[in-house]
């Protein structure tokens, strides 16, 4: 049975440990893992937009001597024409020795998976889950922080549809002494599911309005976009879409070590001055996002290189 990552609870807290340690040795070492993907094929099959996932996912493979084929949207698909997911899948399992999907819809690349015989990488599905830009931001706060453990993190934004909201909560829930601050309209706050971990786990966090008077706590700030395609009706979003707005006057009231992650794509939520300020740094994380996915590829292909 192929091992699939579809939420970032599927790998044990040792386990992401070991793929960041493995990402970090690539980052060094690139050479060594030059030729670890020899004739195998990675299949990025997106039914939603996407810039950096995708490419970062296909540039990966290619650092790692592999091959890529896939399509970047579902009209260049037989989705256009009706097929399912399953059939889908079962079609790519000859042609690819893993999957990275991104879809519209929650669950899709799980009713992939069922059908899969190779390895399925959820890369967003729906407003649900985003595990690898967990990845990524897991990496990107342990390299330039030190720890994940002992932190206060702001999460501002679209809590609501945002997935990587989603994902880094859940697997930031399991280190010690982590404390959440959420950051969003009453209307935007985080699903049910989340709050209702969370208060089960016995956690701390706070449900917050104003970034202001959040910002002085935090060790790490991750901003979010509002997600756009995910609303109802325009109008909802547009008296949504600059509630935030990250300026150069707002980190002056932040540490001197606090941190700003962005997934990106960043639209109006941090202001460009704030670009300059040595403590934003949303382009490293993008960075760090491709050394995570070559280490995830060749885990869930089961490569070692010596
Ligand atoms: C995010 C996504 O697709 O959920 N983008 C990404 O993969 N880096 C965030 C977003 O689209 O706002």
């Amino acid at each position: 049975m192929p091992r699939h990552l579809l939420n970032p609870m599927d790998f044990s807290v040792e386990e992401l440990d070991k793929l960041m340690d493995l990402a970090g040795d690539i980052e060094r070492n690139p050479d060594k893992y030059a030729h670890a993907c020899d004739r195998k094929t990675l299949a990025t099959c997106f039914y939603e937009p996407s810039t950096r996932t995708r490419l970062s996912f296909e540039g990966a493979m290619y650092h790692l001597g592999g091959h890529v084929i896939g399509f970047a949207s579902a009209d260049s698909s037989s989705a256009s024409k009706g097929e399912s997911v399953s059939d889908t899948i079962r079609i790519i399992s000859c042609y690819a020795d893993i999957c990275a999907m991104r879809h519209p819809k929650e669950g899709a690349p799980l009713v992939a998976s069922l059908k899969s015989r190779i390895p399925v990488i959820n890369a967003g599905d729906g407003g649900h889950q985003h595990p690898t830009q967990t990845l990524t931001d897991l990496l990107t706060i342990r390299s330039l922080k030190g720890h994940l453990d002992n932190i206060t993190i702001g999460l501002c934004g679209d809590l609501k549809f945002g997935r990587t909201v989603h994902s880094l909560i859940e697997a930031l829930s399991r280190y010690e002494n982590v404390r959440f601050v959420l950051i969003s309209p009453p209307e935007l706050r985080v699903p049910g599911y989340i709050t209702e971990m969370l208060d089960h786990k016995n956690l701390q966090y706070r449900e917050m309005q104003n970034l202001e008077e959040a910002i002085p706590t935090l060790d790490i700030l991750y901003m979010t976009r509002v997600q756009r395609e995910r609303f109802f009706n325009e109008d909802d979003y547009i008296r949504m879409k600059d509630f935030y707005i990250l300026t150069k006057e707002k980190m002056k009231l932040a540490r001197e070590d606090m941190l700003v992650l962005h997934p990106l794509p960043r639209v109006n939520e941090i202001s460009v001055e704030v670009d300059d300020d040595p403590r934003a740094v949303y382009f490293r994380q993008a960075q760090y996002g491709m050394y995570i996915r070559m280490a995830l590829i060749l885990t869930l292909l089961g490569l070692e290189v010596q």
